[in-house]
């Protein structure tokens, strides 16, 4: 086995951990969500525009809150991620909601659905899961059509560096590893995982995503978290800041958009 695939094993096993977890928080509030609650934040909303009658490959969509969102939307969903605990708990959550969204458990670095799709989404802490953006973006050029829509809605890579001490921001394709209690969820003290992470500058991003022949369209940084995550206060209604950081401009979310050439 190759070290990254050891590591992706890691991060499954993580991911398989957590999931659980993350279905009965309040953080995710499922049973909202089941009442018809979107998951959806306005940042992403408003960048994805209408997405009725199209189809939509969703990338590490995790137990599937924003693939049956986006269902719900009208769009014909398929939702992507490795982790086969929380798959088969999306496929029983859409199940249980009448949806139909065609999960899929995957690696998406070896993604290869033979389709090609009107939109592209993955969103809020998904690519320092990654060892290899090249990869990352030979997936998205794969699966979107000419002309479609890649949507990117993710944490700053300037966050981590401004939150903690001792983050590099250049790629290293050593990983940061974290043995770590807990999960960003509330519940789940007793778990304990390990998880490998790698940051990717946003130069990293662009020319992972321009090489392998996507065009960017856009990008735009949201100087607030549409979460409220660990030491953070709440500036207004859904928009929420580091206590450190208060009275400075920080940028906390991106919107990267691109299409394929
Ligand atoms: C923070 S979560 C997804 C964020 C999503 N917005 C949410 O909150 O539901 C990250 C997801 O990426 C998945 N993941 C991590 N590495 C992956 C990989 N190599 N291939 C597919 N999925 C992966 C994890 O299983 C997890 O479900």
């Amino acid at each position: 086995m190759t070290e990254f695939k050891k590591h992706i094993e890691t991060n499954k096993k993580a991911w398989n951990k957590r999931t659980p977890i993350h279905i009965k928080s309040n953080f995710y509030n499922n049973e909202e969500f089941k009442k018809g609650k979107t998951s959806l934040k306005p940042i992403e909303l408003n960048a994805i525009g209408d997405v009725k009658g199209k189809s939509l490959l969703h990338l590490q969509c995790h137990f599937g809150q924003d693939s049956i969102s986006f269902a719900r939307m009208g769009a014909k969903v398929t939702g992507v991620d490795f982790s086969d605990a929380a798959i088969n708990e999306a496929k029983r959550i859409a199940a249980e909601m009448n949806m139909h969204v065609n999960f899929i458990e995957s690696n998406v670095l070896d993604l290869k659905l033979n389709k090609e799709f009107d939109i592209i989404f993955s969103s809020y802490g998904v690519i320092g899961w990654l060892p290899d953006l090249d990869k990352w973006a030979a997936t998205i050029a794969t699966h979107l059509k000419k002309g479609g829509l890649f949507l990117l809605t993710e944490f700053h890579p300037f966050l981590d560096l401004i939150k903690d001490n001792g983050y590099d921001y250049f790629y290293d394709p050593k990983p940061d590893i974290e043995i770590e209690n807990g999960t960003y969820t509330d519940g789940g003290s007793e778990l304990v995982t390990k998880t490998c992470w790698w940051n990717h500058s946003l130069t990293n991003i662009f020319s992972a995503l321009e090489s392998n022949g996507l065009k960017l369209t856009h990008f735009e940084e949201f100087d607030y978290s549409p979460f409220l995550l660990d030491g953070m206060i709440k500036k207004e209604k859904g928009k929420y800041v580091l206590e450190k950081r208060e009275k400075n401009s920080t940028p906390y979310v991106f919107n990267l958009k691109a299409t394929k050439k």
